[in-house]
């Protein structure tokens, strides 16, 4: 079994830098420290590291992320778009990440808690961070990190949601190079087609794993956990906006936000 990321040797369809860290804090804030030169950088410039000892989540939350044994991974990644146009990058990354796990796991459907939570059985195994790095009119930088759970059985009681991994659901233990080379053959595929035309290929797909569709949920801020809204969820637009369905029945879409399904009572 692997003990470490080599993947070097791997051709891609798009130009990839690739850089393999024994041990960083953040990958997402090591390549934000990275010189980046528009016109001379790759397709993707990509870091995984084998632990983070300050991995990030949203929320200001941490991402445990002990050596050896998950997937931590970041590219930085120029987009032609203005940052308003780059609302449903999130929902293009988790559709990526879906479409590579998903070859591995029989036993039953992932799905995605929008925009950014792959869900098993109401259980995480992945979830992505976007930084935006700078913007203009024409042109976007980005910093898209995603973290799988990939090997981890156990964990010492740090991780505040359920979560589950792919060796909990399969109980096999999984090359990191082959899922990490997956990934990034999705990622290219799938950021080529938005950066062409869009989310709206994107939105059929989205509609065969959305973990949300008809639940109660309540929708918070990303930067306080102040409550936006509560509602139906009744799906995405074109756009990749969250569709909530008030109580008075109106539908409203929101660009960014947290969502929880209402826990349900029985009296
Ligand atoms: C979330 O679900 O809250 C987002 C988790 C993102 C974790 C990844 S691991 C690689 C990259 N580096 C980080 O510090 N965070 C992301």
């Amino acid at each position: 079994m692997e003990k470490s990321i080599i993947l070097e040797k791997v051709i891609f369809a798009e130009s990839c830098d690739l850089e393999i860290l024994p041990s960083v804090g953040s990958t997402n804030d090591y390549l934000k420290n990275q010189p980046m030169d528009i016109k001379s950088d790759p397709f993707l410039k990509i870091v995984i590291a084998q632990e983070q000892t300050q991995g990030r989540g949203r929320l200001n939350r941490s991402w445990i992320s002990p050596q050896g044994q998950n997937l931590y991974f970041s590219c930085k990644k120029h987009f032609a778009k203005p940052v308003n146009e780059l609302s449903a990058l999130s929902l293009v990354v988790s559709l990526a990440v879906v479409k590579t796990l998903e070859a591995y796991i029989t036993s039953g459907p992932l799905s995605i808690k929008w925009p950014n939570d792959i869900f098993y059985q109401s259980a995480k195994l992945s979830g992505n961070l976007i930084d935006i790095v700078s913007s203009s009119n024409s042109l976007s930088t980005v910093i898209i990190g995603i973290g799988v759970n990939i090997n981890m059985d156990q964990d010492s009681g740090q991780i505040t949601q359920a979560w589950t991994s792919l060796k909990k659901i399969t109980g096999v233990e999984y090359d990191r190079n082959e899922i990490a080379a997956s990934l990034i053959n999705h990622l290219i595929e799938f950021f080529k087609e938005f950066e062409e035309k869009g989310f709206e290929p994107f939105l059929d797909i989205w509609k065969g794993y959305d973990y949300l569709f008809n639940q109660k949920i309540t929708l918070k801020s990303t930067y306080d956990e102040g409550i936006i809204a509560t509602g139906i969820a009744k799906g995405i637009n074109a756009q990749g906006q969250l569709l909530l369905e008030k109580n008075d029945g109106n539908i409203q879409a929101f660009v960014s936000g947290d969502t929880s399904i209402m826990n349900l009572v029985y009296y």
